[in-house]
């Protein structure tokens, strides 16, 4: 055969909260070469609860490096270039499992998922006001965003979760963990290991010393013997124990967030990314230093690549639902089939006809953290129709943009020039432009949408001992960007933007 002569690869698991993608690139010219991508079933068996099945996640991994080998083959390109692997994923979500068995104890807690409110709010008065610890510490403000409070549940209300506990054979992982432990063989030998990033969103980890905090895990009452090794995002963490990539290192993780800002090159101070996937997440890097916010936004780890390799911040404005009001529309209202059809939709009327929609799902995130917040559709006629709520929804993307950018900027004091964008939404041009309008100033759409995966696979390659992927600024490649100008005039962009605020204020103290 004539197999194509190329360089080193580098292949890349993005583990999203909608679904799981494996990706393969060259590490000379970042290119993608090939992938594949399987959608993840979500579970809400009460309401505001949000689980997937540990084990599905797992066998979508396996699938779609199989499914991606397979196609490599297709194209002649010998699986056997690829020499490292990188893990990305959805932040947050919480498993614990049996380290004798491997089998998850409970399905993951998503972080999306809401039932830790209770929790939360008797949490909140145990903590002084003149010392909130949790905050200085974590960077975050207590919510039950965070993996904390959904291992607490989890330690309350599972037998089977107590049992282990109590038998030293229970394992806390977020999915990173979780897919590490069980791809470097599980039962066999898998490792038990985090990286910064991932640790940063548990809220038991100290962002200042880049270790587990016993006095955050006593406040939580979390046995430490549980938690992962925390680990930097390059490293070789262990080698594939199965699959058509046995042997193949796994040497680059990083929460999806924290991967996309790597891989849109934002290693400056000051430079930013928005990655809209199932929420919306606008992180900026801060260098060396940990910013804390007045305006509602997260101190978070961005990235350290490498063991010996000084860390880096970033703030963080989370939007808890974009994607996901897509996947609403089609999956609870089946006013649309697939999630592109939400494009020809809107395109249809080109404006909300004064309809706004607020999508708090799971309450309000950044910058109101606001657990009380439900979804409204507000301002309807007997002359709004589908298209127009269609049209509300990616508005709502924008609008929810709008106020992290704002936060942002405030925080930071120099307002962003720009707003690099990236993620499976970008691709819909009208929710571009809306965004540009919304946002008043450019923004900057990378051709190459997998900004995520190739942020893990870049880790993965520059990993001491594999050593093909060079972060050198000379050696990266520039990312190729199309640019979305504001089109319509400030004012009507601010009219449509204190709307907005309205129905949010609507939307807030819904539930008590
Ligand atoms: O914090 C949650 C985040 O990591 C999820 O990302 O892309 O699945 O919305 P995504």
């Amino acid at each position: 055969s004539n197999k194509a002569v190329l360089g080193p690869l580098v292949g890349a698991v993005d583990q999203g909260t909608s679904s799981t993608r494996f990706l393969v690139f060259n590490s000379k010219t970042a290119e993608l070469l090939s992938h594949h991508q399987v959608e993840i079933k979500q579970k809400f068996p009460r309401e505001g609860w949000v689980e997937q099945d540990p084990r599905e996640i797992l066998h979508s991994v396996y699938e779609c490096i199989e499914k991606t080998c397979e196609k490599l083959g297709q194209l002649n390109i010998d699986i056997s270039n690829i020499k490292a692997i990188g893990v990305s994923n959805q932040r947050e979500t919480t498993v614990v499992w049996d380290k004798l068995t491997g089998e998850p104890l409970y399905n993951a807690v998503v972080w999306l998922d809401l039932r830790t409110q209770s929790t939360v709010e008797s949490l909140r008065k145990r903590i002084p006001r003149s010392n909130n610890f949790v905050k200085s510490k974590t960077g975050l403000p207590l919510s039950t965003y965070f993996s904390a409070v959904k291992l607490r549940w989890l330690l309350d209300n599972v037998r089977k979760v107590q049992k282990a506990v109590e038998e030293k054979r229970a394992l806390f992982g977020t999915i990173d963990s979780w897919l590490i432990w069980s791809l470097t063989g599980g039962v066999n030998g898998g490792v038990h290991h985090t990286d910064v990033t991932n640790a940063s969103r548990t809220m038991l980890f100290n962002i200042h010393s880049l270790e587990w905090d016993k006095e955050l895990c006593e406040f939580f009452g979390i046995p430490m013997e549980m938690l992962p090794n925390v680990r930097s995002s390059s490293e070789i963490y262990g080698l594939m124990k199965a699959g058509a990539l046995e042997g193949v290192p796994i040497s680059g993780c990083l929460g999806d967030q924290s991967a996309a800002l790597v891989g849109q090159m934002c290693f400056q101070n000051g430079q930013a990314k928005n990655t809209y996937g199932t929420g919306c997440f606008l992180l900026c890097n801060t260098g060396h230093t940990c910013v804390f916010s007045d305006h509602g936004l997260l101190t978070t780890v961005a990235y350290k690549l490498g063991r010996d390799k000084p860390v880096h911040y970033a703030l963080e404005g989370s939007v808890a639902i974009a994607g996901a009001v897509i996947r609403w529309l089609r999956d609870n209202l089946g006013i649309i089939k697939t999630s592109e059809e939400i494009e020809k939709l809107a395109k249809e009327v080109g404006t909300s006809y004064d309809c706004y929609f607020v999508p708090a799902f799971s309450g309000l995130y950044a910058p109101y953290w606001e657990p009380s917040a439900r979804g409204i559709i507000c301002g309807l006629t007997q002359f709004t129709n589908k298209c127009h709520i269609a049209f509300a929804a990616l508005e709502a993307v924008c609008f929810q943009t709008r106020e992290i950018l704002d936060a942002m900027n405030r925080d930071c004091g120099i307002p962003l020039s720009h707003l690099q964008v990236d993620g499976g939404m970008t691709s819909n041009k009208i929710l571009m432009q809306l965004q540009a309008d919304i946002l008043y100033i450019p923004v900057l759409k990378s051709l190459m949408p997998e900004t995520t995966a190739l942020g893990a696979a870049m880790a993965a390659g520059a990993a001491e001992g594999v050593g093909v992927w060079s972060l050198e600024p000379e050696d990266l490649s520039t990312i190729m960007m199309e640019r979305f100008e504001p089109q319509i005039n400030a004012e009507e962009s601010e009219i449509r933007y204190s709307t907005w605020k309205k129905a949010v204020m609507k939307s807030v103290g819904w539930v008590t």
